[in-house]
């Protein structure tokens, strides 16, 4: 059995893994990504729905489409953040090299295992949070095995999704929810920052005084959130894309 203290190593060595960390020399046994996604179905899901499937991607020619396919995505995605924000700091894929990526997809017709009005009122919620769930055991599997991932999220913008499906032959009424390159460290980074716990907390009712001003929030996304690069300097960014 897993003690609090390994569940909270584990918690706080999970680490979004991005560019150089990889190494395409060292491949990723089969044991070990059945192993990662066995430990995924165990995720909770709205009605034991089950929403996910995983399409493992170990052909090298596919996965440089699918960096082909990201780095075109990102154009109009810069072109959005300079227009509405004059910033130009989304750089292109670090996950390029990992020998797997993992892609978790839906199937929204499990919906109907929720009552009618649950299906009706929190539907799209309760479909996205079973795979959002599936998706952070796959995170935390990779990590207990000394491996790293990250999220591409990308992976769901509609000109992405739609040409996963044509590539991978995906049927249409599935949605791509999240694209998982999976790859060894090379070196061990450092974790992004989180606020405090006493900053989140409160008991028995809502503390007025952890309440944030417009201000206070600002000063935050612009600290140690990515928009913010956590709080470095651009050149001791170890981070290079952007969510
Ligand atoms: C829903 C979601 C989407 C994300 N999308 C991306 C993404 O597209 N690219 C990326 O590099 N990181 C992405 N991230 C990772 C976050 O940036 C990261 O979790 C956060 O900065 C904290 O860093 P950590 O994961 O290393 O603790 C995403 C995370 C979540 C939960």
């Amino acid at each position: 059995m897993l003690t609090i203290d390994e569940l909270y190593d584990l918690a706080k060595r999970r680490r979004s893994v991005r560019g150089y960390d990889f190494n395409e020399g060292k491949d990723i046994p089969r044991e070990d990504i059945e192993k990662i996604l066995e430990i995924a179905r165990w995720a909770p899901s709205a009605g034991n729905g089950q929403p996910w499937q995983f399409i493992v991607i170990r052909d090298r020619e596919m996965r440089e489409k699918i960096v082909e396919l990201y780095l075109k995505q990102l154009e109009p995605k810069r072109e959005m953040e300079f227009a509405l924000r004059g910033e130009r700091n989304i750089s292109s894929p670090g996950f390029k090299n990992a020998p797997v990526f993992i892609l978790v997809i839906g199937d929204p017709r499990v919906n109907e295992a929720y009552p009618v009005r649950t299906r009706e009122e929190k539907g799209f919620q309760h479909f996205t949070t079973g795979l959002a769930n599936a998706t952070l055991l796959i995170h935390l599997a990779v990590a207990a095995l000394g491996m790293g991932s990250q999220y591409v999220s990308d992976a769901s913008s509609p000109y992405m999704a739609t040409m996963l499906k044509a590539y991978l032959g995906i049927p249409d009424y599935f949605k791509i929810y999240e694209l998982i390159p999976v790859g060894y460290l090379k070196k061990p980074i450092s974790p992004a920052p989180r606020l405090e716990l006493e900053q989140l907390v409160h008991y028995e009712k809502f503390d007025p005084k952890k309440g944030r001003s417009d201000e206070q929030m600002k000063q935050f996304i612009f600290s140690i959130t990515r928009r913010g690069a956590y709080g470095k300097k651009d050149n001791q960014r170890d981070h290079q894309d952007r969510a």
